[in-house]
């Protein structure tokens, strides 16, 4: 774990932005040099109020401020939406620091386009965080740039493994490994779903249904990650030879799930090369 974080922007501090500077902030991990956390609206800003070690700036009374904010700090997260990331970069190009990192949260935003809007010799990383980063149990994707060095990307590490797990892949396995831990919840979210319609149909009522269902894929995942077991053994624990859950596994895998799920993850790949492609 870091010891310490150098100063840190984050420009545009939404959902995803806004997750992981407030697992930064509640690491407790010091950050030498401070936060500065840029958004649109004064609304947005002052939802950063109170972060400890936060400085949040709103464009609306601030115009300046991604340049500020920019030229400020070592690592620079770009947290706006994928369409106005070649604009942000633009303006922020001629103010950053020699040293400084700059880090892309914007999905289907290449290193190619970082390249072109910063000059080929920025630092650049970038990643693919999911969800769960809110609740600091994320799956990011590092892909560096061929000016970043290994140390910026150890360090770049440092700051999301304070919000999760870390992989660190070459830029074009980014959108496979989004179709598995960008898109991976909403998988996991309707498998819940599927498994509470399931006990409606058994007749419980839909608030029963949905704490059995919900509870128990809270309960095993939690038990996955405290046992440290592989998951087929964990599953052979509840199968007992020719018992009842067998019979309902043996139906599942009847389904031919892992085909489904190769299927889905192919069509999710092939969609980020559409939106790649502009369509
Ligand atoms: N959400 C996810 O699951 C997820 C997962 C992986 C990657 N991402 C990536 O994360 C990025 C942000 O997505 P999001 O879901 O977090 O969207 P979001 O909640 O709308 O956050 C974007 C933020 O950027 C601010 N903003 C707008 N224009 C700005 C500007 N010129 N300079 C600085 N800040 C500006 C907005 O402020 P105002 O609200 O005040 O306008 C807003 O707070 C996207 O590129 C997306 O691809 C998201």
């Amino acid at each position: 774990m870091a010891q310490t974080l150098p100063s840190l922007a984050f420009l545009g501090a939404g959902s995803m932005g806004g997750a992981i500077l407030r697992g930064v902030v509640a690491s407790g991990v010091p950050v030498d040099g401070g936060i500065i956390a840029t958004n649109r609206t004064a609304e947005k800003a002052a939802s950063l109020d109170g972060l400890n070690g936060v400085t949040a700036v709103a464009l609306e009374s601030s115009p300046e401020g991604n340049r500020d904010a920019a030229a400020s700090a070592r690592i620079i997260l770009v947290g706006v939406k994928p369409a106005m990331v070649p604009d942000l970069l633009r303006e922020i190009a001629p103010v950053l620091r020699d040293d400084a990192i700059v880090v892309s949260l914007a999905a289907g935003v290449t290193l190619a386009t970082f390249a072109e809007g910063l000059g080929e010799s920025a630092r650049a990383i970038r990643s693919m965080p999911n969800t769960p980063a809110t609740v600091g149990k994320a799956v990011t994707g590092l892909a560096r740039g061929a000016a970043a060095t290994t140390d910026d990307l150890a360090l770049v590490r440092q700051l999301f493994e304070l919000v999760g797990a870390v992989v660190e892949v070459p830029e074009e396995q980014i959108d496979a490994l989004s179709t598995i831990s960008g898109s991976g919840p909403a998988y996991v979210f309707l498998l819940i779903e599927e498994l509470t319609k399931a006990a409606i149909g058994k007749g419980f009522s839909e608030s029963d249904a949905r704490l059995m269902a919900e509870q128990t894929f809270i309960g095993a995942t939690a038990l996955l990650d405290a046992s440290g077991d592989d998951p087929a053994e964990l599953r052979r624990r509840v199968t007992s030879p020719k018992g009842t859950t067998e019979r309902a596994v043996s139906v599942l895998q009847d389904a031919h799930l892992d085909e489904v799920f190769a299927r889905a993850t192919d069509a999710a790949l092939e969609r980020a090369k559409e939106l790649a492609r502009g369509e």
